[in-house]
């Protein structure tokens, strides 16, 4: 046995560019066994990207990585038997029973009935397996999609935003099978834009931002490290855009009182040399306690107020 554990992800300034989009830049990151990693960004910062890559859907344009230690194209196809996948919701047949349509995904990878139940019972659906898959709500079609996912038994589990579109209960279901995955031992990688999922299901985090890592490790380690800060400057509109272009940025939002940024470095001098280069003068600069819930709502702006309020009431524990 050697003692040096091999990395299960380990990408090195991996890169793509789409035309003039440079949708991932130089990105780094390792994933340990046993480590449920999230990779935490807004829509539009290249997780789905980098995942494509990982799985060998996209090309990189520059940079390298490992799968299980295996980098070369032929290693790679062995390596990726070892990884279960989804990235978007499989076409499960809508008048097939949820076992019926395991069996399909079965059949294609060579897995036997009895490893069917098994991925039926993780994800709860055992009792619901032989009702028709367009029955079941968006949290059970999830579900079967990670049981699809689980069939061949693969060591590394990559979930492209296992919560996304989900209810409370659904997000909380979702939650509770990774769990169970976690504890048998899986490694465990996942996107998601949503701060609050990803510190409750995950150990480690890298936060990314228009393709760039921001600030990785574990998720203490990166919740302890971020700074806040509060501006206030005459032109708002002005200050939160040269905010959105500062590389240290790693969330930007005007509140009634000012903007407040959340911040990769302590480096407060530095933000106002790069603000003032840009003929924008504060008339307030102050460090604020990194508050969870601002970088939750910047991080989910996107999603609109609706569903910010579902996930705000979806607090069970
Ligand atoms: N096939 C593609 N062609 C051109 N641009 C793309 C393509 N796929 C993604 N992009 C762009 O790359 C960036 C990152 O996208 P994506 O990886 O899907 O982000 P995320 O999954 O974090 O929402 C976005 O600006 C997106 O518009
Ligand atoms: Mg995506």
């Amino acid at each position: 046995m050697t003692t040096a554990r091999t990395a299960v992800i380990d990408t090195h300034g991996l890169s793509k560019r789409f035309g003039g989009v440079l949708a991932v830049d130089q990105v780094s990151f390792t994933v340990e066994p046993g480590q449920v990693f999230g990779f935490l960004g807004p829509n539009g910062s290249g997780k789905t990207t980098t995942i494509g890559m990982l799985m060998g859907i996209i090309r990189p344009t520059a940079g390298s990585f490992r799968l299980f230690g295996a980098g070369a194209p032929r290693e790679l196809l062995a390596a990726r038997a070892r990884v279960g996948a989804t990235l978007e919701t499989p076409n499960f047949h809508p008048h097939l029973s949820g076992r019926d349509n395991l069996g399909i995904a079965a059949a294609i990878k060579g897995v036997g009935a009895a490893r069917i139940e098994e991925c039926l019972e993780i994800v709860g659906l055992r009792d619901r397996g032989k009702h028709r898959f367009r029955t079941y709500s968006l949290g059970m079609k999830q579900r079967l999609a990670l049981a699809a996912t689980m069939l061949n038994d693969p060591e590394l589990v990559v979930l492209d935003e296992p919560a996304n579109g989900l209810d409370p209960q659904g997000m909380k279901e979702v939650r509770d099978i990774i769990r169970i995955l976690a504890d048998r031992g899986k490694t465990i990688f996942l996107s998601s834009h949503l701060l609050w999922e990803v510190e409750r299901m995950c150990t480690h985090v890298a936060i990314v931002r228009k393709g760039r890592i921001m600030a990785s490790g574990t998720v203490a380690e990166v919740v302890a490290s971020e700074t806040a800060a509060l501006l206030r400057a005459d032109d708002t509109d002005a200050l939160v855009a040269a905010l959105e272009d500062y590389d240290g940025a790693i969330s930007v939002r005007a509140t009634g009182d000012g903007v407040l940024v959340g911040l990769a470095s302590d480096d407060l001098a530095a933000l106002n040399r790069h603000l003032a280069g840009l003929g924008i003068h504060l008339s307030h600069l102050a460090r604020q306690r990194r508050s969870l819930e601002d970088a939750f709502m910047e991080l989910t702006r996107d999603d609109g107020a609706e569903s910010m309020t579902e996930i705000a009431t979806g607090v069970d524990s």
